[in-house]
């Protein structure tokens, strides 16, 4: 990889995809510097995670401070970010949505002020941006109509009407999402924030040269992701219930569609994108490629840990869409990516980490 010129700065580096991301580009051998503010939300403890890497360089600075970029970047001059910190809740960016707007868009700008002062020009940056930039995403009817159905209503889902209906009344099917094809329509101030974040990044980087990917991660799971954030992690939320042997609660009808793609592909796809600059600037979706529903993710989980059948109990969040899947055609082509992870094999491994932490 050719990450020798300089420093990378890992964003968000303490969290669930940055430590095994800091942990794999030390093994690279880079200089690794991640700037986090070990969210309590996120963190259970203010001290630095066991999980990251002893080699890492951990500065506790939060992003959204001026004064505090400006000494990061008297100690770093990075030629890579990746830039990962970010406030994640979906459901909760609607009830807290200047936080999101505040870390994730004024936090994304402030970084940018910062290297302009610092006059740091980096080679390439990459976002972890999210499949939340979709929505709903595109629809097909069963005539083969596309349409983008936006945000369903609080009246539809109050009345069970779960799947988004096409223009002619009918069921129709969702498509997975592609860069190249999909117009980015999020339903949540999350996703909004994550959509703000790439036409920032999109904006800064044209102008002063700098090559920047655009990764859009579907849901990632896997062992490290916070067990004490409610708000964020379906798979590590779902396993920490049934391991205290709770019957798992199933939203909607349970046919809410998924792409769960393991941590370690999602960290390998960032490298891929390291190692293979784009010319100018690419947006990229990542997914496993798979498509699953709540229910079978739900049983699986629950059976691993021996844990009751679960329950399809027909409540639901608002600003949660009904399907998130994607085609990861493109991300074949441009990085090389090939998942290696089944859910079969993630969960597993997922389970066996959290009997190990008993
Ligand atoms: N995990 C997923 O399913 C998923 C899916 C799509 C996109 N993403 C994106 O990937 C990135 C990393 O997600 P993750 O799952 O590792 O989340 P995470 O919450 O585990 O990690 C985020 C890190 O950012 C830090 N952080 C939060 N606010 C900060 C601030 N103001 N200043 C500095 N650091 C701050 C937190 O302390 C945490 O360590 C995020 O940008 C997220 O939007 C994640």
């Amino acid at each position: 990889m050719e990450l020798s010129k300089g420093p990378v700065l890992v964003t968000g580096g303490a969290g669930f995809i940055g430590c095994v991301l800091a942990s794999k580009l030390v093994e690279s051998g880079a200089r690794v510097v991640v700037v986090d503010v070990l969210h309590p939300q996120v963190h259970a403890s203010s001290g630095r995670p066991p999980r990251l890497n002893d080699e890492v360089e951990l500065l506790p600075v939060d992003v959204t401070a001026t004064s505090e970029w400006d000494a990061v970047l008297k100690l770093v001059r990075p030629s890579h970010v990746v830039h990962l910190a970010a406030e994640t809740g979906t459901g909760q960016s609607l009830l807290e949505a200047s936080r999101h707007g505040r870390v994730n868009v004024v936090g994304t700008t402030e970084m940018l002020d910062a290297l302009m002062r610092a006059g740091i020009v980096p080679d390439h940056i990459v976002l972890s941006s999210s499949r939340a930039v979709y929505g709903e995403g595109e629809w097909v009817t069963p005539g083969g109509a596309a349409f983008y159905p936006g945000p369903r209503t609080h009246a539809a889902l109050e009345g069970a009407q779960w799947d988004p209906i096409g223009p002619d009344g009918g069921v129709a099917s969702p498509r997975p999402s592609a860069a190249h094809r999909t117009s980015p329509h999020p339903t949540s101030i999350y996703g909004a924030t994550k959509l703000a974040q790439e036409h920032i990044l999109s904006a800064w980087c044209a102008a002063t040269g700098t090559r920047l990917s655009t990764l859009r991660f579907q849901n990632v799971y896997g062992p490290g992701q916070s067990p004490t954030n409610a708000y964020t992690g379906v798979v590590t939320f779902f396993a920490t219930s049934a391991r205290r042997g709770g019957r798992l609660n199933v939203y909607e009808d349970g046919r809410i569609l998924r792409d769960f793609v393991y941590v370690e592909d999602v960290v390998d796809s960032i490298l891929a994108a390291l190692a293979r600059p784009p010319e100018r600037a690419r947006v990229v979706d990542i997914g496993s490629g798979t498509t699953v529903s709540i229910h079978d993710v739900a049983r699986t989980i629950a059976a691993a840990f021996d844990a009751p059948e679960p329950a399809v109990s027909g409540q639901f969040r608002d600003g949660d869409v009904r399907a998130a899947i994607t085609d990861i055609e493109a991300a074949a082509k441009e990085l090389a990516y090939q998942p290696k992870w089944t859910l079969q094999q993630g969960i597993a491994t997922l389970v066996s980490s959290m009997t190990e932490d008993q």
